[in-house]
């Protein structure tokens, strides 16, 4: 019988532990119609479902049931990195199969019920109709209350925002003021908000709202109803005007509702990977966790330059540097990456990432251009052979960068052998990105086309054994599964916005990170900015121990120490822990957190018997009381602990830090005061 839905004859099903209950029936008219009551409570009410296609045809009503199947599924599988070294995939599903006799169009939903989520998605089954062209999706999420909503503002190409946090209600009366000055943006009109969208009912319940697996379909940004409180997908068009043209038999990305008790649940839930599909490589061996620094902080401060030279406009096919003045700021030269490898090697990196390696960064930048780069040709100053050989002499490898400037077109044209020239050299990661508006004009970052090139891209890496770090890229929707040479992505607003507020980082895990890791780009120890590049009047608003927490709250599999060997050189006791910190974890446990003021985790190492816990703080100053009993009992453990000064502050003291030692058991309690911006982080050895 149905709960939620005051209908005879709908489809109910329940997640395994049958707390989380989602019914679907056909209202009148035939309309899909859904809704969800998670712990008793209703948290969607009826909410419609269903498509307009280019040529008026309305797939949003006027169907007709002719089946509907049911499953369940309770397998656990093995990533091949990850915050834990297993993953539960537990859920009960319903099929409903429809069709809409008036246009012979066939169309299915299929929902998942987990414990700690439901998904749905559409599945266009082999039907007479080759090919639909979809100008609407019409996937309403209808909440029951007017929930606390942390959010960013849909934005067909960027997600590099700070979020906003308001009622549900409150979100379209942001419309005229806070993002019109951006000239830039591209905004949904009216203004709508950005997925994954973190949601907290009145009654202290969690929720989310994403989706997984999007392959070969836009990006969904959500439409809001202020007054009916109600999210409707609204996909990113294509440069045709389109949303979509899909081929049949397709499926569609899963529309995702994560559910929570604790906010910590939220940051548990694996639902997103779970969607997705198991692994598409036969050999993994080649992907690993990777620890880098970077020729890449100069250049975001302001220090150094991409570029070689500060001549402009000249014709890059004709152009001879070996002639050009070199304008002395260039950070990717023979001599600065040796010093930086002999750094990095001496310190445990894995990596130097190097930018501006490559000739055309003098006129990169939103010049509208379909050719800048090519990928393979090196500055004068920068001697490709010998410094991989010099790298892997000293036990460290490059990593590769490749700025496509926002011509995916080009890439395209230079992929293979870009990528070629990586294995030639004994690169084996690229950092990419996608900076500009996308050519050709009218296209956008998180169209279709785009979509289907960021997945191209990581799969002809596979193919060479390369794996990716995309900026500016769609965000992620948990194919990192699929695909695990995907072990980065930006999409969000990361370090290099050296001034970012205190909140961002307690917010990130439970919105960005749901779809996958983040290249946040973390450990900043000099906070003056002008200390590392003259001039620059920003003050990073984070303590030391913050920076180290961030090793342990920003799970991803590839982290970079983003500041410079010199200001490392001045803390190398703080540095240490970077140092030491693992990638890959066999058991993480989030012990507490509020979204926009803090987060506790602890996670055991996979490839060791230690433990390493860690915080980071928004702007309230905050005692924790983090008990061991995560550690193994009866055991002795030697903690050392890197924790905010007594006077630290992100704003008036953010280099005040403490490192101490002690000899601790599972029964212990650990008292720790965060600061504000501040945070900490502890190794925990096995005695
Ligand atoms: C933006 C990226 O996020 C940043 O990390 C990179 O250095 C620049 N683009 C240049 O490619
Ligand atoms: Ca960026």
């Amino acid at each position: 019988m149905a709960l939620c839905l005051n209908m005879h004859a709908g489809e109910q099903v329940k997640s395994p532990d049958g707390r989380l209950v989602v019914d679907f029936d056909l209202a009148k008219g035939g309309i899909p119609t859904y809704c969800a009551t998670f712990a008793g409570e209703q948290i969607v009410k009826p909410s419609h479902m269903g498509f307009i296609l280019a040529d008026s045809t309305k797939l949003d009503r006027n169907f007709a049931v002719t089946a509907t199947s049911r499953g369940s599924e309770d397998d656990t599988w093995t990533p091949v990195w990850g915050e834990n070294s297993t993953i539960r995939n537990h859920y009960n599903s319903l099929t409903v199969d429809m069709a809409q006799p008036r246009h012979g169009i066939k169309m299915n939903i299929e929902f998942r019920v987990y414990d700690d989520g439901f998904a749905f998605r559409y599945i266009f089954p082999e039907q007479t109709r080759k090919y639909l062209v979809i100008d609407a999706e019409k996937s309403q999420f209808a909440m029951a209350d007017d929930n606390t909503a942390w959010w960013i503002p849909g934005d067909y190409d960027t997600q590099e925002y700070e979020y906003i946090k308001s009622k549900i209600s409150e979100i379209p009366a942001f419309a005229n003021t806070k993002f019109q000055e951006n000239a830039s943006a591209t905004l949904l009109d009216p203004l709508g908000v950005q997925t994954s969208l973190m949601l907290k009912t009145p009654s202290g319940k969690y929720l989310n709202i994403h989706e997984a697996k999007l392959i070969d379909f836009p990006a969904m940004h959500l439409s809001v109803d202020g007054p009916a409180l109600t999210f409707t997908s609204a996909l990113t068009p294509g440069i045709d005007g389109h949303m979509a043209t899909i081929a049949t038999p397709f499926e569609t990305p899963w529309r995702v509702v994560m559910t929570g008790d604790k906010a910590t649940d939220i940051l548990a839930t694996n639902i997103i990977y779970n969607l997705n599909d198991p692994c598409a490589l036969d050999d993994t061996s080649w992907i690993h966790p990777t620890k880098f620094m970077g020729i890449w902080w100069g250049m975001i401060t302001g220090a150094n330059s991409w570029a070689y030279t500060d001549a402009h406009d000249f014709d890059l096919a004709t152009f001879d540097y070996s002639k050009a003045k070199p304008n002395g700021r260039h950070l990717a030269n023979n001599e600065d990456v040796r010093r930086y490898i002999d750094f990095a090697a001496e310190n445990g990196m894995d990596q130097l990432l190097v930018e501006g390696w490559n000739i055309g960064w003098e006129d990169w930048f939103g010049k509208g251009k379909d050719y800048v780069f090519d990928f393979q040709t090196p500055y004068p100053d920068f001697d490709i052979k010998a410094l991989n050989d010099y790298a892997h002499s000293k036990g460290i490898k490059l990593m590769m960068h490749h700025e496509t400037s926002g011509s995916p077109a080009n890439y395209e044209r230079f992929m293979d052998d870009a990528y070629d020239l990586m294995n030639r050299y004994g690169y084996d990661a690229v950092k990419s990105g996608y900076v500009g508006n996308i050519l050709p004009a009218g296209s956008h970052h998180y169209d279709q086309r785009m979509v289907r090139h960021y997945l191209d891209a990581v799969k002809r890496a596979a193919d060479k054994h390369i794996m990716v770090d995309a900026h500016e890229a769609v965000r992620p929707t948990g194919l990192a599964r699929t695909y695990p040479n995907l072990v980065g992505n930006e999409s969000a607003m990361g370090q290099e916005y050296q001034h970012m507020s205190m909140q961002h980082c307690t917010i990130l895990p439970f919105t960005r990170l749901k779809g996958g890791p983040m290249d946040f780009t973390p450990g900043i120890f000099e906070m003056d900015l002008d200390k590392t590049a003259p001039g620059n009047t920003t003050d990073k608003k984070a303590t030391i121990a913050n920076q180290l927490g961030l090793y342990m709250t920003m799970y991803s599999p590839l982290q970079m120490a983003a500041d410079t060997p010199e200001n490392y050189a001045k803390r190398m006791d703080a540095f240490q822990f970077i140092k030491d910190v693992p990638l890959d974890w066999s058991i993480s446990k989030y012990i507490d957190a509020e979204p926009g003021e803090f987060i506790v985790v602890a996670r055991k190492d996979k490839n060791s018997e230690n433990w390493y816990a860690g915080g980071v703080n928004a702007e309230e100053p905050r005692n924790v009381d983090l008990a061991l009993d995560f550690l193994e009992p009866g055991v002795k453990y030697e903690a050392t602990i890197y924790a905010d000064g007594k006077k630290a502050d992100a704003i008036t003291n953010p280099h005040d830090y403490k490192i101490s030692h002690r000899k601790v058991t599972a029964g212990d309690t650990i008292k720790l005061r965060m600061a504000r911006g501040g945070g900490f982080a502890i190794e925990f050895k096995k005695l």
